[in-house]
C-alpha cells in the first residue's frame, strides 16, 4: 500500500470551468485517483481555487464587485462543477483561508531562515496616469523571445515562456495603453531560485525514466538558460499579506503562494478529519509519491519554482508532473479571458456528466493538442460509449434478467476465452494507467467491450435457450462475467455508471469495495436486476441547433473576389447521350451537348439516376475544369449537383434555353 499525492493544478477563481480545465487536469487526475484507491492505495486528492492575483482582480473590476466577493462566487460554483462531474477531491478549497495563510507564512518563514529570501529595491512598471504601480499583468507588450504582440507582464501565451515587465518590447499599462509605461523604485522580496539550479538539474535525470518526454524538454531548457531570482511579493492590495514591517501595503506574488496550496490543502485536510497530523504520510515518507497534474501553461511553476521551494525547506518533491496539452475549441485554446469556452455548468444543464467524462478522456491531448467539437462529442457518445459499451451491458443483463428472473448459476465458465480476454485487458489497463496513459487504458477497456459484443453475436445465447437452458445459463454466465469486469475496469473513468453496472448485475457491496484486482474473480451467481439502459442516445441536430446557433453559415468558405468567381465558366447543356462506364459500376459516361462538339462527362450519378431519367435533361456544367480520368475515361467538364444530406438533385434551368448558355 502506497501513499500518494494527487495534487490537482488550482484554478482562478475568476469564471466557471470549462472543457479545457477538466481535459487538461481535472479527469486525467480524478482517473488517476480513483484507480490508485481501487488499488488499495491511499490518495489525498487536493487542490482548491486560486483566489489571488490580478486574474481575479481584473474580473472583479470588470464585474464592478469586489475581489473577495468576485472570487467566493466562482469557487462556489467550481466546487459545484467538480461535484457534479464527478471529480473526487478529499479536500477542494481555496487560497483565501485562515489556514492557507498560516502555511503561507510559516513556508515563507523556513526560506528566509534557510538564507533564500531577501529584500531588494527594483525597479517596477508604475502607471503614472493611475498613480500607481502595476501587476505584470496589466502589462501588455511584445515578447521579447517569439515577438508575438499582447504579451503580458507574467507570461507569453504565445510560446508559453514567463515573463517580466521589463523584458517586454514597448510595454504600455494595460488600461492605458496610450501611456508609456514608466519604471519606478520599490522594495520587494525576492527568492533565490538561481541557487536551486544544480539541485533541479540533478532531480530532473531522476525524472527520466517516468516523465513525460515534452515536460523534461521543457523545463531542461528552462533551466539550462540559467535561472533568475525572482521577486515574490508585488505592489497590490490583494493577497495574502506580507508579514514584515515596512510591507503592509504588498502582497505575496500569487504564483509564490498558490502552489504551496499543495501543502496547506493538505494539511487543512487533516485538521478537518480530525486527525491534524495524518497529512505527514504523505509529506514525511520518503516512499509516498507526489503527483501533480495540470495543463502545460502551469509545468515551469511546478517543475521548476514550486521544486524550488520544496528544496529550500528541505520538502519532499514531485514524482512526477505528467502535464496535458491544450483542448481545443474550434481550434484555438479555450480562454476564460477571452470567453472561448464551452462552460461546464453550461454543458451540465444540458448533457450527462459521464458521457462527457468518457469524450475527454477519449480525446485527452496528452501528447498533443486535441480538438473539442460537438460533433465527434455525439460521434464518439454514440458509437463509442453507447453503441458499444453500454450496448453491451445492457443487452447481457436485460436478457439474462429477463429469461432467468430468478438467478443464474454455473460451475463452470461455458467460455474460457473470455476470461482470457478480460485478463489481457485488465494487465494492459492496469500498466497504462499507473504510467498516466489514460487514452490507452481507455482504449483496452472498449476493446474489450468491442471483442465481447462480437464473442456474444457469435454464441447468440439467444438460439440456444430453447434448445439447451443449461448451456444457455452457463454461456450467460460467462459473458455476465465480462460485465462485472468491466463495470470495475470502468469505474477510473465512469464512476457513476460503474456502479449502477454493479447494482445491475446484483453484486455485493460496490466496485469500489471489491477493488481493482477483483475484476479477474469469476462469479458463479447472478441474480439481475432489471436495467435500464445507462445512456442516453444523443441526437446531433438537436445538439447542434442547442449548441452552435447560427449566426453564419455552417463551414463558410473564405471568401472570394468577384475576378475569382468569373474564372468559372459554367454552361447548360442537354445530355444527349447515357452509357454505363465500361470499368466501374457507380458511373455514368454522358454525352453533353453544348451547341457546339459533344462533351463527354464522367459522372457519379449511377444509382441516383436512371438513364431515362437523365436522358435529354439540360443540366448546368463547370466546362473550363482541368480534365480527369475516372477509370480510363477523360471527363471534359463537372455537372452541377445539390447535396442535401443523402440526397443528390441535378441543377436545371426552370426553362428550356439554348445549349450553350453561361450561368452567372
Ligand atoms: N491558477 C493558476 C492557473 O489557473 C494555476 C495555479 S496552480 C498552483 O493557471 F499550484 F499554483 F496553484
Ligand atoms: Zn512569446
Amino acid at each position: 500500500m502506497k501513499h500518494i499525492l494527487v495534487a490537482v493544478a488550482w484554478p482562478y477563481a475568476n469564471g466557471p470551468l470549462h472543457l479545457g480545465h477538466m481535459a487538461g487536469c481535472y479527469l486525467p487526475a480524478d482517473i488517476f485517483a480513483r484507480y490508485h484507491r481501487l488499488k488499495g492505495n491511499r490518495v489525498l486528492m487536493v487542490s482548491g481555487s486560486d483566489m489571488h492575483g490580478t486574474p481575479i482582480m481584473v474580473t472583479a473590476q470588470q464585474e464592478g464587485a469586489k475581489p473577495e466577493e468576485v472570487a467566493l462566487r466562482y469557487h462556489k460554483l467550481i466546487t459545484s462543477s467538480l461535484e457534479e462531474m464527478g471529480i473526487s477531491f478529499d479536500l477542494f478549497t481555496h487560497t483565501h483561508t485562515p489556514e492557507h495563510e498560516a502555511v503561507v507564512h510559516e513556508i515563507l518563514g523556513r526560506l528566509d531562515e534557510a538564507g533564500f529570501i531577501e529584500p531588494r529595491t527594483t525597479t517596477a512598471p508604475y502607471d503614472p496616469k493611475a498613480g500607481q504601480f502595476l501587476p505584470d499583468r496589466y502589462v501588455e507588450g511584445t515578447c521579447p523571445h517569439c515577438k508575438s504582440t499582447g504579451a503580458r507582464g507574467d507570461q507569453c501565451d504565445e510560446c508559453g515562456k514567463t515573463l517580466d515587465a521589463d523584458e517586454l518590447i514597448d510595454p504600455h499599462p494595460k488600461l492605458n495603453p496610450d501611456v508609456p509605461l514608466e519604471f519606478r523604485e520599490t522594495e520587494h522580496l525576492f527568492f533565490r531560485l538561481s541557487a536551486f539550479r544544480e539541485q533541479l538539474l540533478e532531480w530532473l535525470s531522476e525524472g527520466k525514466g517516468h516523465w513525460k518526454s515534452n515536460v523534461l524538454k521543457f523545463t531542461r531548457n528552462w533551466l539550462e538558460e540559467g535561472l533568475e531570482d525572482r521577486a515574490i511579493t508585488r505592489d497590490l492590495e490583494w493577497g495574502v499579506p506580507v508579514p514584515r514591517d515596512g510591507y503592509e501595503s504588498k502582497r505575496i506574488y500569487v504564483w509564490f503562494e498558490a502552489v504551496m496550496g499543495y501543502y496547506s490543502a493538505s494539511r487543512h485536510w487533516a485538521q478537518l478529519q480530525g486527525e491534524p497530523e495524518e497529512w505527514r504520510k504523505w509529506w514525511d515518507d520518503p516512499e509516498a509519491e507526489h503527483r501533480y497534474f495540470m495543463a502545460k501553461d502551469n509545468i515551469p511553476f511546478h517543475t521548476i519554482i514550486w521544486p524550488a521551494m520544496l528544496l529550500g525547506c528541505g520538502m519532499q518533491l514531485p514524482h512526477d508532473v505528467p502535464a496535458n496539452e491544450y483542448l481545443l475549441l474550434d481550434s484555438a485554446q479555450f480562454s476564460k479571458s477571452r470567453r472561448h469556452a464551452v462552460w461546464i455548468p453550461d454543458y451540465l444543464e444540458r448533457y450527462d456528466s459521464e458521457a462527457l467524462r468518457y469524450y475527454l478522456a477519449a480525446v485527452m491531448p496528452e501528447q498533443k493538442d486535441a480538438n473539442f467539437s460537438w460533433e465527434d462529442y455525439v460521434t464518439r457518445v454514440n458509437t463509442e460509449l453507447i453503441g458499444n459499451l453500454g450496448n453491451l451491458l445492457h443487452r447481457v443483463v436485460s436478457f439474462a434478467q429477463k429469461n432467468f428472473p430468478d438467478g443464474l448459476h454455473a460451475d463452470e465458465c461455458a467460455l474460457p476465452e473470455l476470461r482470457d480476454r478480460v485478463a489481457t485487458a485488465h494487465a494492459k489497463m492496469d500498466a497504462a494507467l499507473a504510467a498516466c496513459k489514460f487514452k490507452r487504458g481507455l482504449a483496452a477497456m472498449l476493446e474489450l467491450s468491442q471483442a465481447t459484443n462480437a464473442a456474444l453475436n457469435a454464441a447468440a445465447p439467444w438460439k440456444l435457450l430453447k434448445q439447451d437452458r443449461a448451456a444457455c445459463e452457463a454461456q450467460l454466465v460467462g459473458f455476465l462475467n465480462v460485465c462485472r469486469a468491466l463495470s470495475i475496469m470502468m469505474m477510473p473513468f465512469l464512476p457513476r455508471t460503474g456502479e449502477t453496472a454493479w447494482r445491475y448485475l446484483g453484486q455485493p457491496g460496490t466496485p469500489q469495495a471489491a477493488g481493482w484486482e477483483a475484476a479477474l474473480d469469476g462469479a458463479t451467481d447472478f441474480t439481475l436486476q432489471r436495467p435500464e439502459p445507462l445512456f442516453a442516445k444523443l441526437d446531433l441536430k438537436q445538439v447542434l441547433e442547442k449548441e452552435m446557433p447560427q449566426d453564419e453559415l455552417p463551414e463558410l468558405k473564405p471568401e472570394i473576389s468577384f475576378d475569382d468567381f468569373k474564372k468559372l465558366d459554367i454552361r447548360v447543356g442537354t445530355v444527349v447521350g447515357v452509357e454505363k462506364h465500361p470499368d466501374a459500376d457507380k458511373l455514368w459516361l454522358l454525352d453533353v451537348d453544348f451547341g457546339g462538339p459533344t462533351r463527354r462527362l464522367v459522372t457519379g450519378l449511377r444509382g441516383v439516376y436512371e438513364a431515362d431519367e437523365l436522358q435529354g435533361r439540360q443540366i448546368a456544367v463547370l466546362v473550363n475544369l482541368q480534365r480527369a480520368k475516372f477509370r480510363g475515361v477523360e471527363s471534359e467538364g463537372m455537372l452541377l449537383a445539390a447535396e442535401s444530406g443523402k440526397l443528390v438533385s441535378l441543377l436545371q434551368p426552370d426553362q428550356q434555353v439554348e445549349n450553350g448558355s453561361r450561368i452567372h
